[in-house]
């Protein structure tokens, strides 16, 4: 795996790719990797010739700077499982190499990022959807890879792709559940004991309850705060904070 930090540099090298008639898939992370991740590399590598993964912590996108400081960074152990994995090309950008403009200029979206997760976090689709357009204009991939637990996320980058008439299949993959049913999550790492073992009653009261207002009720019996629970469509989407960390899923009902 070459590990790239420069944009000319891996330009160059997936230049070079295409000369030779390659298609090129892209995974955008910000690093603390698990299952869920490697899935969507693994779906990449199926797809396309070469696999690029990044990884970018992007500040833009916390609307709490403590969420920031928290978040895990654990760039040896992702390393290591981006190499077996089989990964070609790992971009490890700098902000100035991101953010030239110091964020000055962004894109925005006025309508389903004002809803459910944009209510309680102002400011961070407008983030999400910056660092992607970048990304996406950097590696300038056929495809691209969004896990559907992120679910809000996946619709604006779609809706972004064709509102701008960018060129990359945008391609949702399903959520990875450990046994238990919870969503694998890089915040699930920051849990304390006690909230790790009822973290996976989100997905079970989520999935199991007749109405939002019953899983709302039943979420809030077994102390979790409740930030939403909506219906839209035939989706049910949550978000919980538990012990100080927020948890998002959705399921289909
Ligand atoms: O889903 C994520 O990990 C991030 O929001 C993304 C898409 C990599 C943008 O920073």
């Amino acid at each position: 795996m070459q590990t790239i930090k420069e944009i000319t540099e891996l330009r160059k090298f997936l230049r070079n790719e295409r000369l030779n008639g390659k298609t090129i898939g892209f995974v955008p992370t910000m690093g603390a990797l698990h299952e869920g991740h490697l899935a969507l590399a693994r779906r990449c590598q199926s797809e396309n010739d070469v696999t690029v993964v990044s990884i970018f912590v992007n500040p833009t996108q916390f609307n709490d700077p403590a969420d920031l400081k928290n978040y895990p960074v654990i760039l040896r152990e992702d390393t290591i499982k981006l190499v077996s994995t089989g990964v070609d090309y790992l971009f490890l950008p700098e902000y100035e190499t991101i953010y030239p403009d110091k964020f000055t200029f962004y894109i925005d979206e006025t309508d389903l990022s004002k809803e459910l997760c944009g209510i309680s976090r102002p400011g961070h689709f407008r983030g999400v959807l910056t660092v992607v357009m970048k990304l996406l204009n950097i590696v300038g991939a056929d495809r691209a890879y969004f896990g559907e637990k992120d679910y809000q996320q996946y619709r604006l980058i779609n809706g972004m792709i064709e509102a701008f008439f960018m060129e990359t299949a945008i391609i949702p993959v399903p959520t990875v559940r450990e046994e238990s049913g919870l969503a694998l999550s890089s915040r699930n790492s920051l849990l304390d004991e006690d909230s790790r073992k009822r973290a996976p009653l989100f997905f079970g009261i989520l999935s199991s309850s007749e109405s939002c207002s019953e899983a709302r009720m039943r979420l809030q019996e077994n102390g979790f705060f409740v930030d939403y629970v909506t219906d839209i469509g035939n989706r049910r989407f949550g978000a919980v904070i538990l012990g100080g960390i927020r948890l998002i899923d959705n399921v289909q009902i």
